[in-house]
């Protein structure tokens, strides 16, 4: 279970492209833990910097107006509140790792194709 980062992902804003890649490879990181602390330790990482970026991302939509900020957050926090039942079914042990990475997977290349390219463009415009 390995989330394959693509070239074709990039969105041309050369902090968030970097940004996604890092997600990638979190994500990535943690899937491949053999125990429960590697698991924990690997959500926790993945959580703080899913956090971070989201952040990133909000704070420019808001310092550039930009639209469609409601719908975008939406979308951020609903990831948030998914990576929050991970760690607490990483503690009851009833963790699917092939579940949670074909929906990390989806909402990626989801989010990432749709709403984050969408704001790139917007901010290439400013
Ligand atoms: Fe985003």
């Amino acid at each position: 279970m390995t989330l394959l980062w693509q070239d074709s992902y990039k969105i041309g804003d050369a902090d968030i492209d970097a940004q996604h890649q890092k997600l990638f490879d979190l994500v990535n990181t943690f899937l491949a833990a053999t125990d429960k602390a590697g698991l924990t330790l690997g959500a926790m990482r993945l959580f703080k910097y899913t956090r971070e970026h989201f952040a990133h991302e909000e704070s420019l939509m808001r310092k550039l107006k930009y639209p469609a900020i409601k719908a975008h957050v939406a979308q951020h926090n609903a990831l948030l509140s998914r990576l929050n039942a991970v760690a607490d079914s990483i503690y009851k042990d009833t963790l699917d790792r092939a579940d949670l990475a074909s929906f990390l997977s989806d909402w990626l290349v989801q989010h990432i194709g749709n709403c984050d390219t969408k704001l790139a463009a917007y901010i290439k415009l400013q």
